[in-house]
């Protein structure tokens, strides 16, 4: 066995299909997840399945006196950035209160390794892009301001409890693994309203804006493939086979693919991240 983890959230879109990596690569998981957003049958069989919040200390002590865990994985939120500028304090109490009580929680079971899943919201409009690590954190909506107070509390269990902690502020998910995939409601992502409006099941797309300044007048929007999120060592890497350019029109490196550019542990200047490289101007949520 590779050792344990402690999904949050696991019964989520990204969640269930890094609980399904974990496994894969020989890991025991355990996932904690109030089923708010997500679905019991999003969860791998192979894994121990909690119903419980994250802010629910009786829960959360309960779960870790019988299970010991190496690791956390935080990826239990709301994250809609559009409800959060509706609800800004049903986002503050969800993910970062409650979120408090999960790393006191872990803290006094001795887990000393996080990973937490943030946001590029934290970084809010940037100065430039691709976005430097160090651009600062200046969030324009409640739900990176979330992000960003969490990674502040992250900071805070490096130093104090000596952790190594992650944050991965990363863009936009989208895809699937073979058997998991997403199914939020109401689906406010683009990909899968494309899929929608493709199949009948919607009459139109919503783009939201035709006034950014872009070609069409649309947002551009960059996407991090949700297996390249759970980042599965094993996974096939496509490999270009020709290095002729093509003829005709080419999107400029600021609309390209994301790209993860950095990885820093934390331990002494907080937490570290892994982000991407974008030229957006819109998160989905
Ligand atoms: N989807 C994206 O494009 C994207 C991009 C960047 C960051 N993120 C972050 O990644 C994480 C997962 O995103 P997702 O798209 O899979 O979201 P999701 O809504 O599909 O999954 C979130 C899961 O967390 C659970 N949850 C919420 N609050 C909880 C609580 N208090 N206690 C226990 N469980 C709780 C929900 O039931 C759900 O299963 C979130 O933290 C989100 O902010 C997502």
């Amino acid at each position: 066995m590779a050792g344990s983890v402690l999904v949050t959230g696991g019964a989520g879109y990204i969640g269930s299909v890094v609980v399904a990596q974990l496994l894969g690569r020989g890991y025991e998981v355990v996932v904690l997840d109030d089923l708010s957003r997500g679905h019991r049958q999003a969860v791998a069989p192979e894994a121990t399945f909690v119903r419980g919040g994250i802010g629910d200390r009786g829960v959360l002590d309960e779960l870790l006196r019988r299970h010991r865990c190496d690791a956390l994985v935080h990826l239990a939120a709301y994250a809609l950035v559009g409800e959060s500028v509706a609800k800004p304090e049903m986002y503050r109490a969800n993910n970062v209160t409650a979120g408090r009580v999960l790393l006191e929680g872990v803290a006094a079971a001795g887990v000393r390794r996080v990973v937490f899943s943030s946001s590029c919201a934290v970084y809010g409009h940037p100065p430039a892009t691709p976005i430097s690590e160090q651009a600062p954190l200046m969030p324009v909506n409640p739900y990176g301001e979330t992000k960003r107070e969490f990674e502040r509390l992250l900071t805070g269990f490096a130093a104090g409890d000596g952790a190594t902690v992650f944050s991965l502020r990363y863009f936009n998910a989208a895809g699937a693994s073979p058997h998991y995939g997403e199914d939020h409601a109401p689906e406010t992502h683009l990909i899968p309203n494309v899929l929608r409006v493709a199949s009948g099941a919607l009459p139109a797309l919503d783009v939201q804006g035709t006034d950014y300044p872009t070609p069409d007048g649309t947002a551009v929007r960059d996407y991090v493939h949700v297996l390249d999120i759970a980042h599965d060592p094993g996974a096939p890497v496509i490999r270009p086979s020709s290095s002729r350019r093509r003829v005709g029109p080419r999107r400029s490196s600021a609309g390209g693919r994301n790209t993860p550019v950095s990885t820093r542990s934390s331990r002494a200047r907080g937490p570290g991240t892994w982000h991407t490289r974008m030229g957006t101007r819109t998160r989905e949520g």
